[in-house]
């Protein structure tokens, strides 16, 4: 079995192992694809407040950081939560629309995460080496994020 089918089976045991607590298998999957993936450097979930058109940052595993609230359109996640397709950023110092977390971050991909045909976050992954991310880590993710909306239909779990 490659890397990513064994790290995603071990993403669904923490979806069900957790239920009802949502909050605590988003950190779970956090710390496992942080700690698992070569060249994951950072993870976190960002959630919509559509009343005030920003993202919140919820669960994460990595460096802080003070991105903890991103206004809808500003940066990779901003765009994200308009755009509703992924972001897979090769080189983040090519990107003018972009929140610098670190200084250290080469390169990113953001995945959204979509409940009932909703976009309501999104799975944000950046890391310290450049062109970390491609077709194959966009499966990936948008496995675990319907992974996470099939045992969580509820987004309220989540937050
Ligand atoms: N780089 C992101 C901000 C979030 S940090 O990566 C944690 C962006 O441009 O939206």
């Amino acid at each position: 079995m490659d890397l990513f089918s064994e790290i995603f089976k071990k993403v669904e045991s923490i979806l069900t192992e957790n239920y009802p607590d949502g909050k605590k298998a988003l950190n779970g999957i956090c710390t496992l694809l942080q700690s698992e993936v070569p060249d994951y450097d950072w993870v976190g979930f960002y959630f919509a407040n559509f009343d005030t058109q920003t993202l919140l940052l919820k669960n994460f595993s990595g460096p802080p950081t003070e991105h903890t609230e991103i206004p809808f359109g500003k940066g990779i996640c901003g765009q994200v939560a308009v755009s509703n397709t992924n972001f897979v950023v090769p080189d983040v110092t090519a990107q003018e629309n972009y929140i610098a977390c670190s200084i250290d971050v080469k390169s990113e991909i953001v995945v959204p995460l979509f409940i009932d045909g909703k976009n309501i976050g999104q799975i944000d992954v950046d890391s310290n080496s450049p062109n970390t991310f491609d077709t194959t880590d966009e499966k990936f993710l948008e496995a675990v994020c319907q992974s996470i909306a099939k045992t969580y239909p509820k987004a309220s779990l989540l937050l």
